[in-house]
């Protein structure tokens, strides 16, 4: 799955070349920066709003979408793309969600170690050794150990840092003397958090796309300052997309079934209902009732889970009628109170996601470039648990000696020739690389 990349050996050669030319020292690895924008829809990037995306957009290897994976929120996704595993796999299946005594977990240690011999890249790739050191900043699930290892560089979560001063950062792990990083997992909370709480059509959430935009110019003008446009490999995708909420397309599901017979954990469309003991039977009846009747929403009990999702499979499911909300659709709970607190029911009107991944709105953005890929290459969509077997092969990772749901085959595709493992490869990669680093510093 990962296979051997001869590519890097390759890569090591061209990198002695480039550090003799008198630009920062670097790994003798290929570098790959994977950066995620939390909640940026396909359809943010516009050539007047986002200049600098719509061009890296088109200069890189890029499919008109990435698939993201059910449900179709953070955490969920951001441990996908970090272990190449479905959720009922890893075990996040929500930002919030029950743990095994039934009370609501959030951001811990036990919510991201469902199952212990599930590694995440940044893990997996120091385990390969060789002068191999990752960088995570502020990743969603980075801040636990996993089998007691953690990143040799790492930021946790602090949303009051600059994102120039995380790109700074990022830069330093990329330069440093002893453990410089060949690979780095950076996260940017917005513009997913206004969107939420404004929309993602207000003026507000546009401020924090063009801040999005102007972030990555910052990140092309760092690479360049250091002359490593052609040694990193930049990743620029998200999560998930958004869907805009209105006040008159809230359940209230209080309405319907006595919440006095069962415990929930509800956030936007995703609803997790347990009922008290006997009456899983009455609750799970009366919840169909009012899906049926409303056409709002769906309900599973576990075994019903559509298989597509990679979700049923799991555990924490045990016990637990699952809602899925139609596109458009929320239920009710106190964190819209708080949202309409500051409004009127009139003028309410949010961002959710957490829909079906098939849903268009819940598409994500993908676009690589750097030496491992094609340039101005339309690729085909494809899903984002097979970002981690990519990244296994750029940067010439083992197979994990657990194995993983994404796969080559959809992501092949966005590799440059100096990538496939064909046997012409290796040569036209140098030939390539060196013939590029000459030409590069006169554009
Ligand atoms: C978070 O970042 C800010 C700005 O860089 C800094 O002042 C603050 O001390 C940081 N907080 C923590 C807990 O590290
Ligand atoms: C339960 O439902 C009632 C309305 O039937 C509501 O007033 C109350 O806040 C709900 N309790 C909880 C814990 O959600
Ligand atoms: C379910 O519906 C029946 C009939 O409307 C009602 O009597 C019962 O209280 C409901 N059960 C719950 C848990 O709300
Ligand atoms: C809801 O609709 C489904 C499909 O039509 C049906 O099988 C089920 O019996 C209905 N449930 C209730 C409680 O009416
Ligand atoms: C469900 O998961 C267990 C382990 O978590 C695995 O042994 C089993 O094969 C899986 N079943 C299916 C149908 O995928
Ligand atoms: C609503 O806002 C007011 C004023 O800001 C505040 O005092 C109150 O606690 C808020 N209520 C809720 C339910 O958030
Ligand atoms: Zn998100």
């Amino acid at each position: 799955m990962c296979g051997p990349a001869g590519a890097a050996a390759v890569k090591s050669l061209v990198a002695v070349f480039v550090a003799a030319a008198g630009v920062a020292a670097v790994t003798r690895h290929p570098v790959t920066v994977v950066v995620s924008f939390d909640g940026f829809r396909l359809d943010y990037i516009k050539a007047n709003w986002t200049p600098n995306m719509a061009r890296f957009q088109k200069a890189s290897a890029a499919p008109p979408y990435m698939r993201s994976t059910f449900p179709t929120k953070t955490f969920v996704n951001h441990f996908t793309m970090a272990t190449g595993l479905y959720s009922e796999k890893h075990g996040v299946l929500d930002n919030y969600m029950f743990d095994k005594h039934y009370d609501k977990m959030h951001y811990t240690y036990e919510q991201f170690h469902y199952d212990d011999s599930v590694v995440p890249i940044w893990i997996h790739n120091e385990i390969n050794g060789n002068g191999r050191y990752s960088g995570v900043m502020m990743w969603p699930g980075s801040e636990f150990p996993y089998q007691d290892k953690y990143p040799t560089h790492i930021q946790k979560y602090n949303k009051s840092m600059l994102w120039t001063d995380r790109v700074d950062i990022i830069m330093s792990w990329i330069k440093d003397e002893n453990k410089p990083a060949n690979l780095v997992y950076a996260y940017f909370e917005e513009p997913d958090s206004t969107a939420h709480l404004k929309g993602p059509d207000s003026q507000e959430t546009r401020n924090q796309i063009v801040r999005a935009d102007a972030t990555l110019k910052y990140i092309l003008d760092q690479i360049k300052h250091e002359k490593l446009e052609n040694k990193i490999n930049l990743i620029i995708l998200s999560d998930h997309g958004m869907d805009t909420v209105t006040y008159d397309r809230m359940i209230h599901l209080d309405e319907y079934v006595s919440n006095t017979t069962y415990k929930s954990i509800i956030s936007g469309p995703n609803a997790f209902i347990h009922p008290n003991p006997n009456k899983f039977d009455e609750v799970y009846k009366n919840l169909s009732k009012v899906a049926n009747t409303s056409r709002t929403f769906n309900v599973f009990k576990q075994n019903q889970l559509p298989d597509r999702w990679h979700m049923k499979n799991n555990t924490r499911l045990i016990d637990i009628i699952y809602l899925l909300a139609k596109p458009e659709y929320a239920f009710w709970d106190t964190y819209f109170e708080f949202i309409l607190n500051g409004t009127t029911k009139e003028k309410f009107k949010i961002g959710v996601h957490g829909y079906d991944n098939e849903e268009p709105q819940m598409r994500t953005i993908f676009m690589a470039s750097g030496p491992a890929f094609k340039k101005s290459y339309s690729a085909m969509q494809f899903d984002n648990v097979d970002l981690y077997p990519l990244i296994c092969r750029i940067e010439g990772l083992t197979e994990p000696s657990r194995r993983i749901d994404g796969t080559m085959q959809g992501v092949e595709q966005l590799l440059s020739v100096g990538n496939a493992p064909t046997f012409m490869g290796p040569i036209l990669g140098i030939l390539s690389a060196l013939l590029l680093h000459t030409i590069a510093p006169s554009l």
